[in-house]
Order: structure tokens, then sequence, then C-alpha cells
């Protein structure tokens, strides 16, 4: 590291300001001495991430080396590894206090090894595996020289309209935090500064999953109730798992763009929450203040900087602006020194501060780190343990051994629109499309065969609609083509692009063109299996009622076609369970399992004033997913009844029996219930659960104790407590199908 630096006599002020000093001395010694040395320039140029937004690496080293060299660029967004490592470089010869970069890119479902979409992947309710998956794409990325990940997106949302529900876990906040907590775990690892774990980035602060209709990026409105108890626990859980940083959103809390929002940023995120990392923008976010309506360059700015959002993802107004703020007393001095305090305690905690060149040790090893046998056996199992069987009734699953397949639809032979969103497409090349991964399974004795049948789509609205042939052809040639076929697998759904960032759908159903070809198979007589693919929850009442065979199997990652192929064969039973619920209709939307009860009717689940027009209960369930085996709840029983003070525990206890004859794994779920609470509380909220693996005719009985803990809410005061009296524990295989047991709990 180059030290030729004249001494700056700002050390004094610099110590001042302090993200929370004293809890490693060693770094704040590292720390006030490089502040130090720094001038106000310099270290507002650390608040400032180049790059994010553009295809390639924003920074080839040519088009940043003016900002570089004046220390303007704090981190870049590392699309291109080459051209990071070039910045990186350019950086170390040209700073004049020269600081490294950090490397943040998006990877949110793994790097090269690609896994399932968060949606599909929280299906699995198996969190070592997931924590499994964010360890394999931190140390894929590292070898790249990425250290930081914009991820995990622990947004809840109830709006499958909203193309960015694939980034996240569902629904529900108990489920969400333990999904965050442990991806979190699983990039970060317990040394931030072993060159192969990556820092968290937590998204979007806050809110941002509900925004309204499901149009991205839109205004969200909501109580402060329903906020503590619903959309906020997962961000929360990120950091108390230790995620290192965190980035705004796009919406407006309570009027407020959260990115100039202080009680967001600073009131709740550090003094009630005790979170010390930093907060980066979401990019752009700054700039687009201007949009939302609430001041000029300088005034958001200003505005952002002062609500404690630390570092500038792309809009480059804290370089362009904050000097003269600070001359003209708008904003502290302090709070930029605070800030860079807060970048600068990342950076040394990822180790670069020591070593600038920790995120290349692997440089020569990344061939055999990529893809390995190992990360892809991760992605496998994760894809088989996502895919959620929603219906069997004519038992066609597992497969029985045929002369021949026909598989039809858009995604048959399709390899990277089965990465889904938000993967850089990277083990396109080396991925079988599911026609070639389904013979490989079936072996020589069945024959497979591929018709397209239809175009994702002819609405012309929507991307991807035609392909060379129009859809009408495409299906007659189907209709031959399976005409000897002894059964038809339908791959069908959504390409990848109609989910993630800005692609919001109004109506989430299947395509009409899709819908033709399904009915055109069914009108043939034989055995039909829906195989759904999808970055949502899809509306499909009518297929549902029509079709014997569906599951969904997400966009499954660079292992979706053999992991499919598993489970369609029954070389695994599938073991996914929805992580939201499925509307059957778009009218009914937001529909979500832990919903509050209502006067009329006064009793029972989903009772609010019925619609003319439809039943208000969903089509599945949150929670819900059928296995080939059927598990058998017997027995619920608790250790007392009666329970006193918060020290007590009431240990709930059922048999589960796998009746089946495959070995198999189940989902067993713990709901609770206050009927009579200070403000009127949900239906049931899920508050534990156990995923447990059966042999055949096997008995295991599942236990979990339920504490006060479990029974906590913020009330209209936002205290956060519980009430003595009676409680419901619901237990079952999802949120609908449950035993009740009524317990009494004093203080
Ligand atoms: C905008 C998205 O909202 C955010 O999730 C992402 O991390 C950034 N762009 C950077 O790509």
């Amino acid at each position: 590291m180059k030290r030729n630096v004249t001494a700056v006599a700002l050390a004094l002020l610099t110590l001042a300001a302090s993200a929370k000093q004293g809890v490693d001395p060693e770094m704040d010694k590292f720390i006030n001495d490089l502040m130090g040395r720094m001038t106000l320039k310099e270290r507002i140029g650390q608040l400032n991430l180049g790059g994010v937004g553009t295809p390639k690496v924003v920074g080839s080293a040519k088009g940043l080396d003016k900002a570089v060299k004046e220390g303007l660029v704090s981190s870049i967004g590392g699309f291109d590894p080459v051209a990071a490592e070039d910045v990186q470089r350019f950086a170390e010869d040209s700073m004049r206090v020269f600081i490294p970069m950090i490397t943040g890119l998006d990877v949110v479902h793994g790097y090269y090894t690609t896994f399932p979409i968060p949606l599909g992947s929280s299906s699995s309710w198996n969190l070592g595996l997931l924590e499994e998956s964010a360890r394999v794409a931190a140390r894929e990325a590292t070898a790249f020289g990425i250290n930081w990940t914009f991820a995990p997106m622990v947004d809840i949302s109830r709006d499958p309209r909203w193309g960015r529900v694939a980034e996240g876990a569902g629904e529900d906040p108990y489920l969400g935090s333990l999904v965050a907590q442990a991806m979190v775990r699983g990039y970060q690892g317990d040394d931030l500064s072993d060159g192969e774990t990556i820092m968290a980035c937590t998204k979007h602060l806050v809110l941002y999953g509900a925004s309204e209709a499901g149009r991205d990026y839109n205004t969200v409105s909501m109580d402060d109730v329903t906020a503590y108890n619903y959309f906020l626990p997962t961000y929360k859980a990120a950091f108390d798992a230790g995620a290192g940083s965190g980035m705004t959103s796009f919406n407006v809390v309570n009027g407020v763009p959260t990115t100039g929002n202080r009680k967001v940023m600073t009131e709740l995120l550090r003094d009630q929450w005790g979170f010390d990392g930093f907060i980066v923008s979401d990019a752009n976010a700054i700039a687009e203040m201007i949009e939302h309506g609430v001041g000029g360059p300088q005034e958001v700015a200003e505005m952002a900087i002062n609500a404690g959002t630390d570092m500038d993802m792309s809009a480059s107004l804290y370089v362009a602006c904050l000097e003269k703020s600070v001359a003209e007393g708008r904003v502290g001095e302090e709070v930029i020194n605070t800030a860079c305090r807060r970048v600068l305690e990342a950076k040394y905690k990822l180790g670069l501060l020591k070593n600038p060149w920790l995120y290349y040790k692997n440089k020569d090893k990344r061939k055999e780190i990529v893809l390995s046998p190992g990360n892809l056996d991760v992605a496998r199992r994760l894809a088989r343990e996502s895919v959620v069987l929603l219906k069997n009734s004519d038992k066609v699953l597992p497969l029985k051994p045929v002369k021949k397949i026909a598989v039809v639809g858009p995604m048959g032979q399709e390899r990277a629109e089965l990465l889904g969103c938000w993967s850089y497409g990277m083990s396109a090349d080396t991925m079988s499309t599911f026609v070639e991964a389904l013979a490989r399974e079936v072996g020589p004795d069945t024959e497979v065969v591929y018709s397209q049948g239809s175009n994702w789509t002819e609405q012309p609205a929507i991307y991807k609609q035609g392909g060379e042939h129009p859809s009408d052809s495409l299906l007659m040639q189907a209709v031959k083509d399976v005409a000897d076929a002894d059964l038809i697998i339908a791959t069908v759904g959504e390409p990848a692009v109609w989910s993630g960032e800005a692609h919001n759908l109004t109506n989430p159903d299947l395509a009409e063109a899709q819908k033709k070809l399904l009915y055109a198979m069914k009108e043939t007589g034989k055995p039909v299996v829906v195989a759904l693919f999808s970055g949502r929850p899809l509306v499909i009442e009518d297929i549902d009622k029509d079709f014997s065979t569906i599951l969904q199997a997400w966009h499954g990652g660079t292992m979706a076609a053999e992991a499919l192929a598993d489970i369609l064969t029954g070389k695994e039973a599938p073991s996914g369970k929805l992580t939201s619920t499925w509307p059957r209709n778009v009218g009914q939307i937001p529909l979500y399992y832990n919903a509050l009860r209502t006067g009329r009717p006064y009793s029972g689940f989903w009772a609010t004033t019925k619609y003319i027009d439809s039943t208000n209960d969903p089509l599945y369930p949150f929670g819900y997913g059928l296995s080939y085996n059927e598990y058998k709840y017997d027995n619920l029983r608790a250790d007392k009844l009666q329970a006193k003070g918060e020290g007590d525990r009431i240990r709930v206890t059922v048999d589960v029996t796998n009746l089946g004859s495959m070995p198999g794994k189940e989902i067993v779920q713990l709901y609770v219930n206050d009927p009579v609470a200070k403000i009127s509380r949900p239906v049931m909220e899920l508050k534990d659960f156990a995923k447990i693996e059966l042999a055949p005719g096997e008995t295991r009985q599942v236990s979990f104790d339920v504490t006060p803990d479990k029974l906590k809410y913020y009330d209209s005061e936002l205290k956060y407590g519980w009430d003595a009296g009676e409680f419901n524990i619901f237990v079952g295989p999802d949120s609908r199908k449950v035993e009740k047991l009524a317990v009494k709990w004093d203080k």
C-alpha cells in the first residue's frame, strides 16, 4: 500500500466521529490513522459507489480513471472481473492515499453455479442447504474478486404481480427471517476476512415488497403495526445475524423516500436495532429523490447523508454536492466522517485494508472452484427440495416405466431460461435441458421426444411473445408428435425475464397460447403432467380444476433439469412447500395466510365478507405441498396445557408417520394464534417448523418448545410483548390442515 502522504491536520476531527468505536481497538487505530491522512474530499469519495447499472463494469479503468485517481470512488460494481481488477490496480498506482475498492455484485442465487430463484429455494424450508448455497456462491464469487453481494433480498411480499417476489422468501416473517439469517451466515461465514467470504447486504430497506398493486418502485402505504409485525422483522433478523451492510429501497415510507428517511435509516436501523454497518442507496436512488419531488440535486444529497445513507450507488451526487454542503453548514463534517468510517470499517473487516489483493488469492483456481461437482451437487439437492408437488390426484407420479414420453411446452429445450432472474448465465453452456436430463434419467428403454407446442405467449405486450413459428402451427405439430406417446409432460409457465426487477404482471396467469397447448394435450386422453416454471405464484384455478398432475419447478438454476427429472422419476420424493399463498384469481390479491379476523362473519379462516364471484380461500395455501408419500399426523399433545411466566415453556409433540413406500422428507409446521389480545391478531402465525426424514413406515415424534417469545407482537404503541390468557397452537402439514391445542399462559 502506498503511504507517500502528507499528514493532514484532520486527525482530531475524524477522531470525534465514530460509527461504534471501542469494539475493536486495533481497527479503530488503523482507521483513525487512515482518516487522519485523508482530505474531506477523499473522505466523501469513500461514500461513492461507481458503477453498478451497466451491463459491463462501469469502471473500466479507463472510464473511471480521473475519479479513481482523485480518490472519488470507493467501490465498484464488478460485472466484469478483469475490469474490476484493472480498476483496483489503477487505484493502487494512482491514488494519493490508496484505499482498496470493495467490489460488489448481485450474487443473488449463486454466481457460476446458480441455485433456484430465492422464492423457489425458500420452498425447501431447508435452512442448512440454503446456507450451503450461499457458501458456494461466496466461494465462487470471491475467486473473481467480488467481496460484497447485494443480497439477501428479504422483502416480504403478498403480491405475485410484483416481479421481485422471485427474489425473496415469500410472505412469512418468521420463515423469512430464518432464511435471511441462513443466507447471511452462508455468505459471511465466521471470518469476513478469509478471502472466501463476502459481505452481505440486507435489502431493500424498508417495506419495498409492499408496493401498490405490485408495481415495482411504487408507493408503499402501511400502518406501523403491520410494518413492525410482518414486514420489518426479516431486515432486523438479517442484521442480527451480522449482515455487514444494507441497501435502501426505492419506495417512500410515510411519504418520505427511504433513501432520505432519517426515521428509517437512523432511528429504526441504528438507534432501535443497533445496526453498525454501512448503508448504500439503491442504484441511483439518491438522484431519483428529485423525481419523488423532495428537492434538487443538492437537497437530496443532503437529505440522504443526513438521514444515514452512507454510500451513494451510482448517482454520483455525494461527490458532486457534499463538499459544498459541509462548507455551507448544512451537513456536519462529523456526518461525513461517520459515514466514511463505516465504509472503511467494512473494508477493514473484509481484510482489504491490510491486503488489497486478498480476493484475488484464488485467481488461478477459478476453473476448479466454479461449477465443481460439489457445488453442482448442492445446486441439485436444493433444486429438488424446491420443487412443490401441487396435485397428483391420479397418482401419475412418480412416473411408471413406459415406452415413450412426449415433452411439450416452451421450457423443454431451454437452458438459460431455467436460471431465472438475477443470473449471469455463466453455467448455461454446461447445463442440460429438461428433455436431455429426463432422457438420461429414464434410461434407454424409454424414448423421450420433444415438440414445442407453443411459444411463451402470443400477447404482444409481453416480452418473448413470438418465436419463429406461431403457436397455432406449433400446436398442430405437437398434436401429431405426441400421437404415439404413453404420457405427456408439459413444461409451461414463464421465461426468466417475466419476473425480477421491474417485471410485473397484471395477470400472472398462464399465457393463452400455453393454455391452448395444455387443453389440446388433455384432449388426447393421455396422462398429462403439468410442470410449471415461474418466478412467482401463478394464478391457475382452471388448470387445477382440469388437470390431475401439477408441480411447480420455479426457475431452478444450473441443475434445474436434473432435479426435476429426479423428482418426476421418483429418485427423490418431492418435499417443497409453498412460502406464499397462491390465489385463485387476481382479484383476491393480496391474499396471505396470517390475516386478521374480521367481525363479519365472526368465525373461520378466510372469513371476510365473501366475493360474489369467488370463494375467499386460496387455491393453494401457505405451507402447502404434497409428496408421493402420505404422512399421517397423529396424537397431537402437550406436556401441559397451562404455563406461567416468561421463563416457562410448553412442549408440543406430534407423531408423524410415513404411510408411503419411499423415503421422504416432511415439513411439520407449528402455528400460534392469540384469540384475545390488546390488538386484533392474525388467525395464525408460523412460529416453528421441522423438516424431518422418514423411511417408509417410520413414525417420528416431532416436538416443539413454545415459549412466550413465540407469542410476542408489537401493539399499537409499538411495545413488544405478550398477553396472559388463552392461546391456540396448531400443528400440521400446511397452514390449513392443522390440529389445534388450546393452552393457557399466565404472567
Ligand atoms: C437495483 C436493484 O433494486 C437492487 O436490488 C440491486 O442490488 C441494484 N440495482 C444493483 O444492481
